[in-house]
């Protein structure tokens, strides 16, 4: 819900200043400190008619988010592994799906990485080493950061991320 009406600020401070939402920041905190700013310039009957907007934003983002929060992937196509993708899914399975689940498809700890988001262009394959190397802040989900996972090397990553990157194309995730 907390995302959701993180979500809601954005586009309403969009509204606000009339930029478009790829120029604004994705500090959350620089974002409420620009809405309490832009609030105070602006007059009561703006602000009403804004809020309402707003409001409305937020509603569909409630809705949406309900049906997209990372939380496990229900049916996923399987597809046939190679030696290396085998290790991969090996590895994975030792040291990732606790928390990503069975076939990287989320479980209560983590989200799903068969997932538009995980997608190449959205996350490249150095989103998967500096994860595994240094954790990951929470951002995206509410499920929580991601700790640092000890003990994997950075071959072992490159064998989870082709292992991965397999289960996504599979899933037109590419
Ligand atoms: C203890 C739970 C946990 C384990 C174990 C774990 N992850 Fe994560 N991971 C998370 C959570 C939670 C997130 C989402 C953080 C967010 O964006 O809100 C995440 C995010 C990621 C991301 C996205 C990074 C980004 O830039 O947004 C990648 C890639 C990833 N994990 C890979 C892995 C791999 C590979 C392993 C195993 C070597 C692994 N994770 C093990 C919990 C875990």
């Amino acid at each position: 819900m907390q995302q959701v009406l993180n979500k809601g600020q954005q586009l309403f401070t969009t509204v606000n200043t009339g930029r478009s939402r790829d120029q604004e920041t994705n500090c959350h905190l620089d974002t409420l400190q620009r809405v309490r700013r832009s609030a105070v310039i602006m007059k009561k009957s703006t602000i009403a008619i804004y809020s309402s907007v707003a409001i409305g934003v937020a509603a569909v983002l409630f809705f949406q988010g309900r049906s997209d929060t990372g939380k496990p992937t229900a049916e996923i196509s399987i597809p046939q592994l190679n030696g290396a993708q085998t290790r991969g899914k090996e590895l994975f399975d030792a040291n990732c799906s606790v928390c990503h689940g069975k076939n990287a498809t989320g479980s209560d700890n983590g989200p799903s990485l068969i997932h538009k988001i995980y997608q190449p262009r959205m996350h490249a394959d150095g989103a998967f080493f500096i994860a595994v190397k240094s954790g990951v802040r929470a951002h995206h989900w509410q499920f929580g950061s991601m700790m640092p996972v000890e003990g994997v090397e950075k071959s072992e990553v490159a064998l989870i991320v082709q292992y991965v990157r397999a289960l996504q194309r599979a899933n037109n995730i590419k």
